[in-house]
Formats: C-alpha cells, sequence, structure tokens
C-alpha cells in the first residue's frame, strides 16, 4: 500500500539521513519506498537538507529508473529494454500492452492502476524478453496472456 504523501512525514524521513554520508540516495529509496514517487515537495526539502541545488537533485532521482517523480499507478510494469530482451521481442509485448490498457510506456492509466515503464536489464537475461510487475519478474509471457495477467491485478 502507497502511503499518502504529507510534509511531515517526509520532513521525518529526510531527516534520519541528513547527517548520513552520501545520505541523498538512501532518502531518495526511502522516501520512494513510501511514496512510490518523489514528489516535488520531496525535492525542494532535499535541496534545503543536502545543500545542493533541486536541478541537480532533480538530474539524481530522473537518472535512476526506479524513481518516478511523477505519481505511478497502483502497479508498475516495467519492460526491460537492455539487448538481449530488445532482441528477444519485448517491443511486441510492450506494444500489446500498451494496446491492452490504452496508454504508452511512460504513462499511468486514467484510473490510477497500471504504470508501463522501461529499466534497464534486471538480471535474466536466459529468460529474455523479461517484465516485472511490482518487482516480480514475468518470463515466457505470450500476448495471449496479457490479459489474464493484468486481471489478477
Ligand atoms: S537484458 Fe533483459 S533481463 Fe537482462
Amino acid at each position: 500500500m502507497v502511503d499518502s504523501y504529507t510534509n511531515v512525514s517526509v520532513d521525518k524521513i529526510i531527516a534520519e539521513f541528513k547527517d548520513v554520508k552520501s545520505g541523498l540516495l538512501p532518502a531518495l529509496h526511502a522516501i520512494d519506498e513510501k511514496y512510490k514517487v518523489i514528489p516535488e515537495e520531496a525535492l525542494v526539502k532535499l535541496s534545503q537538507v543536502f545543500n545542493i541545488p533541486v536541478s541537480q537533485i532533480y538530474g539524481v532521482a530522473t537518472f535512476y529508473a526506479k524513481f518516478a517523480v511523477n505519481q505511478r499507478g497502483k502497479n508498475v510494469i516495467r519492460f526491460c529494454e537492455s539487448a538481449p530482451c530488445h532482441i528477444a521481442g519485448a517491443a511486441e509485448l510492450v506494444a500489446a500492452f500498451e494496446k491492452q490498457l490504452g496508454i504508452k510506456a511512460g504513462e499511468t492509466t486514467l484510473d490510477g492502476k497500471f504504470t508501463l515503464e522501461f529499466c534497464q536489464c534486471v538480471g535474466m537475461c536466459q529468460e529474455a524478453p523479461v517484465f516485472t510487475i511490482n518487482q516480480q519478474p514475468y518470463f515466457n509471457v505470450s500476448i495471449e496472456e496479457i490479459p489474464e495477467i493484468l486481471a489478477r491485478f
């Protein structure tokens, strides 16, 4: 379950890391873990606490595919776009999910239920193409199985 964002709770999370050497990344992880997004207010607060320009904090948050600065859906589907998965036909799976959900990769369904994203290799190249739903890996999935998989969520 994703908690609602509040300034008080995000301040508390950031405070836990303010005296930690290189505490920015652990703070981003902790915020992401709790809210599944790095809210703009958190970027500003992180900037103040770590004395780093907001633009640099934003750069770090958007560099790592794990972090999102825009609200994600309840379930996050991530397609590996590294070469082995690409060669094994990831694009066809992505297109099938996009068609089924009525969104493009990088978008969230209007009901907030699903977000489609790309990611780098998840370490299961021998099973390519691989995607994850809420970090659970899926492989050997045919296009015909997609509706049944989505129905589980
Ligand atoms: S390349 Fe896709 S899991 Fe490794």
